[in-house]
């Protein structure tokens, strides 16, 4: 093998560790943001919860593909999955503890930047190698499509209710943002 097919291989293994890992931690902090909300909200309101039960088990589908692709490149796991855990739990269920809506808001505020992180990814990936980068594309498109399924679920039910809406939106897409960079890197 040339150097120069070496070098551009080493280069593509670093871009899949960077984003799978990233991602991972995202899809995992989404599990657990929604078994926050869904701890707060299955008695408190239960008509709520079933909507909510059906994005976190999409979730769940996107956080076992990322594991199969962690395997799949020989990736790790971001060193702060502790942390997105418990900080994941914590901002679900103390959104969802305020009301439905306030769970709904953190929801739109997270998805939209999950989504545009996604759709990030897919114009960096293309620009590389649209041929051979096809299979990720592909799974990154349909997770966005889903993410921003999510996020239109969040304003179709009372986000934009949600106490200081602005405030908390704007709160919660700096820290999810900062989230993803950190991940990106440990
Ligand atoms: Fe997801
Ligand atoms: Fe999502």
């Amino acid at each position: 093998m040339s150097s120069a097919s070496r070098y551009l291989l080493r280069k593509r293994k670093q871009i899949y560790d960077r984003m799978i890992r990233v991602d991972h931690a995202g899809e995992f902090g989404a599990d657990r943001i929604y078994a926050g909300q869904m701890a707060a909200l299955r008695r408190a309101s239960p008509e709520k919860a079933k909507v909510v039960q059906e994005l976190w088990d999409q979730e769940k589908a996107h956080l076992r593909e990322f594991e199969y692709l962690l395997l799949k490149h020989r990736g790790r796991k971001s060193f702060l999955t502790p942390i997105w855990s418990a900080a994941g739990f914590a901002l679900g269920y103390g959104s969802a503890l305020i009301g439905h809506e306030a769970a709904m808001a953190c929801t739109v505020a997270i998805e939209k930047v999950i989504a545009d992180h996604y759709n990030a990814q897919i114009r960096e990936l293309a620009a590389d190698d649209l041929h051979a980068h096809k299979p990720l594309i592909s799974v990154f498109s349909n997770f966005r499509d889903d993410e921003q399924h999510h996020h239109d679920t969040g304003l179709a039910h009372e986000a934009e209710k949600a106490p200081l809406y602005p405030t908390m939106s704007f709160v919660v897409e700096n820290i999810s943002k900062l989230a993803i960079k950190i991940a990106e890197k440990v």
